[in-house]
């Protein structure tokens, strides 16, 4: 299984702290944001990593990471013209993923949950992530029946029909990048992924998995903060323990 972290994007809702470097740069506390979901891929098993990135920032992108010999692992990078959502990004990873699966994982996405398992027992079809939040129209709003099939996905929806929110890690089978194809832009003018996983959903091969531990999209300011206060206490706690 290939992965991707996709790092592009303006970054708006972050502005101005975003005008001289990309939002997937900033610090979270002792390290720059791109390394929290590139460790939940490494600690995932997976090696193979494109990263994609808007034009503006992309040569910081490399300095920061390099080839991928520090990390264990290979990295490849690719350049994301324009905003065009995130299904438009994934679309990038065509020639790099080839006949293999893929994971694809948002740049501003924290975890603590290991996905290892996840991502070894993965057959076909695609799978998402879930997690209750107490604010879901911030996100993917996944609609569940009591056995955790899903029903529905609604983004950002002023109603949202459950309290599950779809996070920022995707795992698709080979057939992705044709499906994409099939895609329409949304009103805001972009190719969507959950209008991606909609098409999975529609095909019967979609299914849903509850993480463990915390969650963070850092892409807003409160939201940024929380995950430097995560980050922090965690480093306390494993000093202390060190230390005793
Ligand atoms: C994106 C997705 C949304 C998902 C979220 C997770 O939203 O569109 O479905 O719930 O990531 O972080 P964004 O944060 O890019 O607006």
């Amino acid at each position: 299984m290939k992965g991707i972290i996709l790092a592009g994007g303006s970054g708006t809702r972050l502005s101005p702290l975003t005008r001289v470097t990309s939002k997937q740069l900033l610090p979270i506390y002792d390290q720059p944001m791109i390394y929290y979901p590139l460790k939940t891929l490494l600690d995932g098993g997976i090696t193979d990593i494109l990263i994609i990135t808007a034009p503006d920032h992309a040569g910081d992108f490399l300095m920061f990471l390099g080839s991928g010999k520090d990390f264990g692992a290979k990295f490849t990078y690719e350049i994301q013209d324009e905003p065009g959502g995130l299904a438009q990004g994934l679309a990038l990873a065509e020639t790099f993923v080839g006949d293999d699966s893929c994971v694809m994982i948002l740049g501003d996405n924290l975890y603590e949950h290991n996905f290892k398992k996840d991502f070894e027992d993965f057959a076909s079809g695609a799978r998402i992530f879930v997690k209750e939040v107490h604010d879901p129209e911030r996100f993917g709003v996944v609609e569940m029946d009591e056995r955790g099939h899903v029903l529905s996905i609604e983004e950002k929806p002023s109603k949202p029909k459950s309290n599950y929110a779809q996070t920022g890690v995707y795992v698709y089978d080979e057939h992705v990048f044709d499906l994409i194809r099939t895609l329409g832009a949304s009103d805001r003018g972009e190719l969507e992924i959950t209008d991606l996983n909609n098409v999975y959903l529609e095909k019967g091969a979609l299914t849903a998995s509850t993480i463990e531990g915390k969650w963070i999209d850092a892409g807003t300011f409160e939201s940024l903060f929380k995950a430097t206060e995560w980050r922090r206490e965690w480093v306390a706690q494993h000093t202390k323990k060190n230390k005793s």
